[in-house]
C-alpha cells in the first residue's frame, strides 16, 4: 500500500513543526479567546480541555493512521482503504470543510495584514480603548480594504502551495513556531501584570459550572476539533507525507500539547487586558483585535512588539491556510489529474468568492442571514460545530469497524518497533466512546435530550 514516490517531510523536527504549524493558527489566538469570552469563560476552557483529551487526541491518532497507511489525500485515502464504498463521504466532507473554513479564515488572516500596515504607518498608536474598537469596526465592515487584504492573503498562500509540500510548508514552520512561543510569553507577562489582571485570570481559570449548557458544550467540542485541525482529513493529508519511522502516537501527543499551550497562552495574553481596559469579554470576533493594541500601548517599545506580534500572527495563520489549501489542492490535483498549479488556482479562485462574501457579510451584507447567521458566522458554525465533529465521528467509526485491528496496531507501532501501551483502550475508545460522545453532544444541542427528559 505504500507509494514509494510520494514526497515525505525531511526530518523528525520537520514533521512536528509542520503539523504544529497546521494546528496552531488563528484558531488558537483569535478564535479561542473570542469563543471563551462568548461562552462564559473558564467553564468553556474546561469543556474544551476535556474534548481535546477524550476526542481530539484519539481522532488525531486515527487520522495519522489513515494518512500514513494509505499515503493519499483526504478523499483518495478512503478509495484505497475502502474501495467502492460510501466511506469516501468522509473525504468529501473534509475537502468541503477545508474550502468553507478558508472562506472565513482568509478574511481574518487579512485583518492581520491590515494591522501590520497600521503598525508600520503609526496609526495603531495613541488611541483610547473606545477608538481602537470603533476603528476596527469601521475597517472590518468596510468594502475595499478588508477584501483587498483577503485577496493578498489568498495570494500569499497560493504562492507557497504551488511549489509543493516539502519546500513550502516545512521550511516556513521551522522558523516560525519557536519565535511565536517567545513572543506569546512576553505578552502574557505584560498582560498579567496590568492593573486588575486578576479578574481576567479568574475569568479564564475559575469555572462557573452553571454556565455549562448544550451550546457551551458544542462550542467547546467544535473549538477542540478546529484548533487541532482534526475531523476533516487535514491531518490525513499531512500524515500521508510522514516517513515510515515517524512515531505517530508521540507526534500526536506533542502536537496536542503544543497546540493547547498556545491557546492557553493566548487566553493569558488576552483576558487580563480585557478586564484591565474595561472591554466586554463577549464582544465576539473582534476581541483580540481591539484588546491587543491596548496592551501594546502600555509597553516600552510597543510598536516593535506589536509589529513582531502581528507578523507572527499572520505567519501562524499562513501555516494553517497552507494546510487547509493543501487538503483541497491535493484532492483536486490527485483525483482530477490536474497539474498542481492548476489545481491550486481552481481552489484559490473558488475560495475567494466565498471569502469576499463573508467579508462583506460583516458590513453591507449583514442583513442577509442564513438561519439567523451572517455568511461569515454561518461558514464558521457549519464547519466547526457540525462538519468537523461529524467528520471526526465518522473517522472513528470507519477505523473502528472497517480496519483490521492487527493492521491498525502494526501501523501505529511502526510494525511493532515502538510500543503503544494503551492500544486496546484507544481502539475501544474510537469504536464506541468517541462516536457516542459526539452524538450525545449533537443531540443535546438539538434539544433532543431535554425533550426526552421532559417526556419522562
Ligand atoms: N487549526 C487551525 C487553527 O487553529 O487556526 C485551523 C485549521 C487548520 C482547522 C487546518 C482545520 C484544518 F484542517
Amino acid at each position: 500500500m505504500t507509494n514509494k514516490k510520494r514526497v515525505t517531510f525531511g526530518s523528525r523536527l520537520g514533521v512536528i513543526l509542520a503539523t504544529v504549524g497546521c494546528a496552531v493558527g488563528l484558531g488558537n489566538i483569535w478564535r479561542f479567546p473570542y469563543m471563551l469570552g462568548v461562552n462564559g469563560g473558564a467553564a468553556f476552557l474546561l469543556v474544551y480541555a476535556i474534548c481535546i483529551v477524550v476526542l481530539g487526541l484519539p481522532v488525531m491518532i486515527t487520522e495519522f493512521f489513515i494518512g500514513r497507511h494509505s499515503r493519499k489525500n483526504a478523499a483518495g485515502a478512503f478509495k484505497v482503504l475502502a474501495p467502492g464504498t460510501k466511506w469516501i463521504v468522509i473525504g468529501y466532507n473534509g475537502v468541503l470543510a477545508a474550502f468553507l473554513i478558508l472562506g472565513f479564515y482568509f478574511v481574518v488572516a487579512g485583518w492581520t495584514l491590515e494591522y501590520i500596515l497600521q503598525v508600520v504607518t503609526g496609526s495603531l498608536t495613541g488611541k483610547t480603548a473606545v477608538e481602537f474598537a470603533s476603528d476596527f469596526t469601521r475597517f472590518s465592515s468596510g468594502i475595499f480594504r478588508p477584501i483587498f487584504w483577503t485577496v493578498v492573503f489568498t495570494a500569499l498562500t497560493h504562492i507557497v502551495i504551488v511549489p509543493g509540500v516539502k519546500k513550502g510548508i516545512e521550511r516556513a514552520s521551522k522558523i516560525l513556531m519557536p519565535v511565536l512561543f517567545f513572543i506569546l510569553i512576553v505578552l502574557c507577562i505584560r498582560s498579567a501584570t496590568l492593573p486588575n489582571a486578576g479578574a481576567g485570570l479568574s475569568f479564564l481559570f475559575n469555572p462557573d459550572f452553571s454556565k455549562i449548557d448544550s451550546s457551551v458544550i458544542l462550542s467547546g467540542m467544535g473549538q477542540a476539533f478546529f484548533s487541532l485541525s482534526v475531523g476533516m482529513g487535514c491531518l490525513i493529508t499531512y500524515s500521508s507525507y510522514f516517513g515510515k519511522e515517524t512515531h505517530l502516537q508521540k507526534t500526536a501527543v506533542q502536537v496536542t500539547i503544543l497546540d493547547s499551550l498556545v491557546a492557553i497562552l493566548a487566553g493569558i495574553m488576552i483576558f487580563p487586558a480585557v478586564f484591565s481596559f474595561g472591554i466586554e469579554p463577549t464582544v465576539g470576533p473582534e476581541l483580540v483585535f481591539i484588546t491587543l493594541p491596548n496592551v501594546f500601548s502600555q509597553m516600552p517599545l510597543g510598536t516593535l512588539w506589536s509589529l513582531i506580534f502581528y507578523v507572527l500572527l499572520a505567519l501562524a495563520a499562513l501555516t494553517s491556510t497552507i494546510s487547509l489549501h493543501e487538503v483541497a489542492t491535493a484532492y483536486v490535483h490527485e483525483e482530477y489529474q490536474m497539474t498542481r498549479s492548476r489545481a491550486a488556482l481552481v481552489v484559490s479562485a473558488g475560495v475567494l468568492v466565498f471569502a469576499t462574501l463573508s467579508s462583506l457579510s460583516l458590513g453591507v451584507l449583514k442583513d442577509y442571514t442564513i438561519f439567523g447567521l451572517t455568511f461569515f458566522d454561518f461558514l464558521d458554525y457549519v464547519t466547526t460545530k457540525i462538519m468537523l465533529p461529524f467528520g471526526g465521528m465518522l473517522i472513528c467509526i470507519f477505523v473502528g469497524t472497517q480496519i483490521d485491528r492487527k493492521i491498525l496496531k502494526a501501523e501505529l507501532t511502526n510494525q511493532g518497533t515502538v510500543p503503544f501501551y494503551f492500544f486496546n483502550t484507544y481502539a475501544f475508545f474510537i469504536k464506541y466512546i468517541a462516536p457516542v460522545a459526539i452524538s450525545i453532544v449533537f443531540l443535546n444541542e438539538l434539544g433532543l435530550i431535554e425533550w426526552i427528559r421532559r417526556m419522562f
